[in-house]
């Protein structure tokens, strides 16, 4: 059967105007970093684009190196982007990365000018895209010289391969003159994808405060650490999650007792305000209004319904800012 997207798909969510730019993202983006590999169905990639889309959700976050194995997700992407979504794309904000190693030798990795314009490319051809609308340096690159990696953004503005760049994972300080290099170029930083949540909060020592000076937005990647500040771990670890998938970035060690306890704690107050632990800890992420969206991942429509729920109680008083605050020192 054709996709036919709902007709109320606008009607919910807010858009977010990313830092002084013209661009608007919804409040919650959708990232393709699980669940898009080949070792998840197709089908279930097809519905959770799908629903989110059907609810405003009308970023999609990916990199060159998403999967498994790396690529992965930009082709099971570009197939359901071709099947379903082809007459949506200019309803669409797509993006895409590179920084990581994602082929071998010496230019398949970190931040030369070969590098990114090549692997922009290939992720173009995987997504079968002319553009991306937002192309990311993933990583900052200790050895290249940051004005070149900030040149081959410009280019591949000025080509048409993207819209808009950004940098992801860039401390505060080479973040401010990556923006500048940008600036002078006459191609704005679009945005910073930082990681972000209750329990990883160094954005708050100095990142945020620069993008907001400077006009760039911001998108808080892993929101939920990966699913820990859900209900997801506290009766165990369920088969079918992130933390039981052998994975490298959230195993059984991170989930400690100490961890645990701030989850219940967490988790009453969040029952307190009538709301999900997943929809407080988002709405705690866009408190204060500095971060423009946030880039959650989901492995189930259900979890994208849970996230969107957010959207009706985004406000906190003093009170609880501070008891959520004793509770994460
Ligand atoms: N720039 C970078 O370096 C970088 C790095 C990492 C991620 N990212 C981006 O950020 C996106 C999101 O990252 P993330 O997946 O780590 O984000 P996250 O939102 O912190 O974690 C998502 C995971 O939490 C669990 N979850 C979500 N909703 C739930 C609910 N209602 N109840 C219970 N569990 C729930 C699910 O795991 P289960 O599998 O257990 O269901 C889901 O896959 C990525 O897709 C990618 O686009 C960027």
């Amino acid at each position: 059967m054709v996709y036919q997207a709902s007709p109320a798909r606008y009607e919910s969510m807010e858009y977010r105007r990313c830092g002084r730019s013209g661009l608007k993202l919804p409040a919650i983006s959708l990232g393709l970093w699980h669940n898009f590999g080949d070792t998840t169905v197709l089908n279930t990639s097809r519905q959770l684009l799908q629903r989110a889309f059907d609810s405003g959700i009308t970023h999609f976050d990916l990199a060159n190196n998403y999967g498994p194995p790396p690529g992965c997700a930009e082709e099971n992407f570009g197939r359901i982007l071709r099947e379903d979504f082809l007459r949506y794309r200019d309803e669409l904000i797509i993006s895409s990365k590179a920084g990581y190693t994602m082929w071998e030798g010496p230019y398949g990795d970190w931040g030369s000018r070969k590098y990114l314009i090549s692997s922009l490319d290939q992720s173009l051809k995987r997504m079968g895209l002319e553009y991306v609308d937002i192309f990311y340096h993933h990583r900052p690159d200790p050895e290249t010289p940051l004005e070149e990696t900030m040149r081959a953004l410009d280019s591949v503005v000025r080509q048409g391969k993207a819209l808009y760049v950004g940098v992801s994972n860039y401390p505060a300080e080479l973040a401010a003159q990556a923006i500048d290099i940008l600036n002078s170029l006459g191609t704005p930083c679009l945005i910073h994808q930082p990681r972000y949540s209750m329990f990883e909060r160094w954005v708050e020592g100095g990142l945020l405060d620069v993008l907001q000076e400077k006009g760039v937005g911001s998108i808080a990647f892993s929101p939920l650490a990966g699913g820990q500040l859900t209900d997801r771990y506290l009766e165990g670890i369920p088969s079918d999650s992130r933390a039981a998938s052998g994975s490298r970035f959230l195993n059984a060690d991170q989930l400690t007792e100490e961890k645990l306890n701030k989850v219940r704690k967490l988790n009453a107050i969040a029952q307190r305000r009538g709301q999900k632990l997943v929809q407080m800890a988002l709405a705690w992420v866009l408190r204060g209004d500095r971060v423009t969206s946030v880039l959650i991942g989901a492995s189930k429509v259900s979890q994208i319904d849970d996230a969107l729920g957010m959207l009706e109680n985004r406000h906190f008083t003093a009170a609880e800012l501070a008891e959520i605050e004793e509770i994460l020192l």
